[in-house]
């Protein structure tokens, strides 16, 4: 059993930055399922949205993310993101980030889908690898705080479940899995925070790490925790297609530079669906290569930067240059053959403009929370930058939470494997995972209907019985765990989309193609996931703790 002032579980930009925020006032225990190095921020390429350039200005970043967010963003936290953006990239650079420059002076500014001017900043094309070495340098070298790798949270230990269903509820930190004793460990805190990133893998195609399963929003809604608008799910456009490739993201930022997507015989597409060409929002691009794809049932199509020349190229985007090469592609000469892949979840935990969710004790920050910023289709570039306003914020609060004054936690009863056994089936998890991840491809991708939703949420009620009954007869795997949680946020998907009547942002289905403006009026709560009262929309649950 091991206690400190903060438990932060995940390693990415928001947990690494809040870790280091809190860290003068208090021991910090960090957990995270991988090496410390392992996250979604670490292969961010593109770079992170800020206004920098004296002719952009913050109104327009504003209306960019609200008009991508396509009515369902919160106007106070899109402004408050965006007004305190420069701030938070300034201490990145102070922690040692270290942006490209032009002229080596001023940042170099990328352009993305959506933005209507130059505002990404970025590391040449491995932004994410930038900002994650600079923060564990720091997380490393910081005397309270305590790295625990290859610790994955199973579950949140709070008043609720563990110690007395009728009292008041409070998050006391986590039980997690040392993935190298196989033990369970007992984390103990009056803050935590979930920092857990997102859940592309509950689809068959990808561009997120191994790591994003969904597991925080998995152990927040079995811990009743409000979660919202997991409907909206973004598929990158291009994902880059080769048998070799698992999961290699082909920056936006290429199209930013003037990359066009083409069809194989070479026909430039996109001005076909959207005046904005093959820079629009991603929902727009991804659908349309979706219906390219449908239509002349080729198998991928084409991004070109050729005309570009090699000297530009290799300079921009040196990493994209050697990974292609490597598999046999010069993108100098060769268009770069793409699909599209799940790429980032704008649901998720609720959470107010300071990271707190609706249980006390818990905070969310980063892509497994819904602050309101992104709405209905996160505009490019705005995640990292997500994470490390709301890092601060939440940071801020904690410091001010009286709990953390009384430092008074209860007793809480250690992790009870009952009789669990070793399993002597474990291809039967392997067929799970691929069951789930492949009919939420096909059911509930970037075309959904009524038809196809229904029929997956048949299938994962049944596939989330069998699983809860593997779950207690058998010794906790990582594998079992994740599961178990792909499962969970497989449902609650399918659950919010078929609740939404309409098509909006990244949600589209067939059987509703149009937007509904009375989902997103004032009166209702659509729009306005800060909110902490529980609503019909969503999904709050209180299952009982089943011990075996
Ligand atoms: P992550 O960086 O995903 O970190 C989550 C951490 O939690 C990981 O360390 C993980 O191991 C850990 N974890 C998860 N579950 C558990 C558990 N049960 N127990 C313990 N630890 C756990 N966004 C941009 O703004 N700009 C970009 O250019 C950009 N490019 C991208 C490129 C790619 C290929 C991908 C996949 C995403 C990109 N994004 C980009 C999105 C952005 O990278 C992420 O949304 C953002 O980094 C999320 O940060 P985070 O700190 O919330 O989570
Ligand atoms: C990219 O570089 O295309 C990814 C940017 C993002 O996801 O915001």
């Amino acid at each position: 059993m091991k206690k400190c002032g903060f438990l932060v579980i995940g390693s990415g930009i928001a947990g690494l930055s809040y870790a280091l925020k809190v860290a003068d006032h208090g021991n910090v225990h960090l957990i995270t399922k991988d090496r410390l190095e392992e996250s979604a921020t670490s292969y961010a390429q593109g770079g992170i949205a800020s206004v920098f350039d004296e002719k952009d200005s913050f109104t327009r970043h504003i209306q960019d993310t609200l008009k991508s967010g396509d009515g369902l963003c919160d106007p106070a936290i899109v402004t408050l993101c965006v007004t305190e953006g420069p701030a938070r990239i300034k201490e990145l650079v102070q922690w040692g980030v270290q942006f490209t420059k032009q002229q080596k002076k001023e940042f170099h500014l990328h352009q993305e889908g959506g933005h209507s001017h130059r505002r990404i900043l970025h590391a040449k094309d491995t932004t994410g690898k930038a900002i994650s070495c600079a923060l564990i340098q720091k997380v490393k070298h910081h005397p309270n705080i305590h790295i625990f790798e290859y610790h994955e949270a199973i579950d949140l230990i709070t008043t609720r479940k563990f110690l007395d269903p009728l009292k008041k509820d409070h998050c006391w930190g986590a039980y997690a899995l040392n993935i190298k004793t196989q033990k369970i460990e007992s984390f103990l805190a009056p803050i935590t925070v979930l920092a857990t990133g997102g859940s592309g893998k509950v689809y068959l195609y990808t561009t997120n790490p191994d790591t994003a399963t969904g597991d925080g929003i998995a152990m927040a809604y079995r811990a009743g925790v409000a979660i919202s608008n997991m409907e909206f799910f973004q598929f990158h456009p291009t994902c880059l297609y080769h048998p070799q490739a698992k999961s290699f993201l082909i920056s936006e930022a290429v199209r930013g530079e003037g990359g066009v997507l083409i069809r194989k015989d070479g026909t430039a597409f996109m001005k076909r669906y959207t005046k904005d060409g093959s820079l629009a929002t991603r929902d727009i691009v991804a659908r349309a290569i979706d219906s390219e794809l449908k239509r002349t049932g080729d198998d991928c199509v084409f991004l070109d930067i050729t005309h570009k020349g090699p000297k530009f190229i290799k300079a921009h985007f040196p990493h994209i240059y050697k990974k292609c090469f490597s598999l046999g592609i010069d993108i100098t000469k060769d268009p770069i053959p793409v699909v599209p892949a799940a790429h980032y979840q704008c649901g998720g935990i609720i959470t107010n403009s300071h990271g707190q969710t609706s249980l006390k004790g818990l905070f969310a920050i980063g892509e497994v929370a819904c602050t309101g910023l992104h709405g209905a289709n996160r505009l490019a570039s705005n995640s990292l930058l997500e994470g490390a306003v709301f890092a601060h914020r939440a940071a801020l609060q904690s410091l001010e939470s009286p709990i953390l004054k009384s430092q008074k936690i209860p007793s809480i009863p250690p992790w009870n494997s009952g009789r669990a056994k070793d399993s002597d089936e474990l291809v039967l998890i392997a067929h799970l995972w691929d069951e789930i991840r492949r009919f939420m491809w096909n059911y509930v991708g970037i075309v959904r209907s009524n038809k196809r939703l229904e029929r997956a949420h048949r299938r994962i009620k049944i596939l989330q019985e069998e699983i809860n009954e593997y779950y207690w007869d058998f010794i906790l795997t990582k594998d079992l765990i994740e599961l178990r949680n792909i499962a969970v946020v497989a449902k609650i998907i399918i659950e919010h989309s078929l609740r939404r009547t309409e098509s909006r942002g990244l949600h589209y289905t067939i059987d509703y193609p149009k937007k509904n403006s009375s989902l997103c009026s004032k009166d209702t709560p659509l729009g306005t996931p800060h909110t902490q009262a529980p609503h019909k929309r969503y999904t709050v649950s209180h299952p009982i703790h089943k011990e075996p």
